[in-house]
């Protein structure tokens, strides 16, 4: 996995975890943005509540780092729900899901992070238990094996995935609500990086909280993330206080340009450019330049470049923009590719 601060992978096991975890909002007026998503799940969980029925499975998905598992956890509180965490590449077998539905209560919330990274053989005991709240399973092998059905509770299933286009269609029709996060605009990263440093107890004047909202790439977890780091450097090189001159400096060190793009992502911008004509070029051979998977490409350095319009795809791969040579303080040469966009 890339180390970067930019890095949008959700980490678990990193010292920043705990202090993700006290910075998430617990109810919808904690949460700042994503109003029409907001708008949806208040509707829902009023409507559930008032036929008190358990709430609609959710599918949420989005470029990681948005909010998806905040989000869940804010529809657990509002539902007055309690909520398990769990993940697609953790439960391996079908025993596995067994065991997490059947220690679930009525109402309860089971989250379930890359949920489409979920193996093939479980995502097929959850059809019938997310529809029917049945469980099937199959006792013993060969000619004498029976299957047993057993009554779940009447659970809901809030599943996240960076990647819609890798859910099999059969288990994204079992979503009831099916909900896309968007990257949120600079005012609201202002917002959610002033609310952190009043958590933190960080002082960060209004100037600098802009600052870092411009470079945190529309996302909340960048977002508190660079906030951390340049509280560090103001509590080391200076008396604690975030001001302008300590944001430009902090950002400097930490190799993060004006509008968020750290090395790796520069460095595949002005590859595109001086090595293949501005594009187009396949993801294959970016995943190469960058040295990274091709999903991480996808998944956490491409949707930012493409929301800024540094980036477009195209049907023959991707191809930089003219704000990408500006940006880079590169000059289109006759040769470069002649798109209509680069011009
Ligand atoms: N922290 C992380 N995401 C947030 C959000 N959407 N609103 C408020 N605080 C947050």
């Amino acid at each position: 996995m890339i180390d970067r601060i930019v890095n949008t992978a959700s980490d678990i096991d990193s010292d920043d975890s705990d202090i993700e975890v006290t910075l998430r909002p617990k109810d919808f007026n904690g949460y700042i943005g994503q109003d029409r998503l907001k708008a949806n799940l208040k509707l829902a969980i009023a409507a559930a509540k008032k036929r008190d029925e358990p709430l609609d499975h959710i599918l949420l998905y989005g470029p990681p780092g948005l909010g998806k598992t905040t989000m869940a956890s804010v529809i657990a509180n509002e539902m007055n729900a309690q909520i398990r965490i769990t993940s697609g590449p953790a439960v391996e077998r079908p025993g596995d899901l067994a065991s997490l539905l059947t220690n679930l209560s009525d109402d309860d919330i089971l989250f379930i992070d890359e949920i489409h990274r979920l193996h093939r053989t479980v995502e097929e005991v959850l059809y019938t238990a997310m529809e029917d709240f049945k469980l099937d399973i199959m006792l013993g092998k060969g000619p004498s094996a029976r299957s047993l059905r057993l009554d779940l509770p009447k659970f809901t299933i809030i599943g996240a995935t960076t990647r819609t286009g890798a859910i099999a269609a059969p288990l994204r029709d079992r979503f009831g609500m099916v909900h896309r996060l968007d990257f949120y605009t600079v005012e609201q990263i202002e917002a959610i990086i002033a609310r952190a440093a009043k958590i933190l107890n960080v002082k960060i004047d209004s100037p600098a909280a802009n600052i870092l909202a411009n470079r945190a790439r529309l996302t909340p977890r960048i977002a508190n993330r660079l906030l951390k780091r340049v509280r560090d450097y103001a509590d080391i090189n200076g008396d604690g206080v975030i001001d302008t001159d300590i944001a430009y400096r902090a950002l400097k060190l930490l190799d993060i340009d004006e509008l968020g793009l750290d090395s790796t992502d520069r460095l595949l911008l002005a590859t595109i450019i001086d090595n293949y004509r501005g594009g187009p070029v396949g993801v294959e051979t970016l995943a190469a330049i960058t040295a990274e998977e091709r999903t991480t490409i996808e998944d956490m350095i491409e949707p930012y470049l493409l929301q800024i319009g540094l980036l477009e795809r195209t049907p023959r791969g991707r191809q930089v923009t003219a704000k990408t040579y500006t940006h880079l303080g590169k000059t289109k040469t006759a040769s470069d590719s002649n798109q209509s966009s680069l011009v």
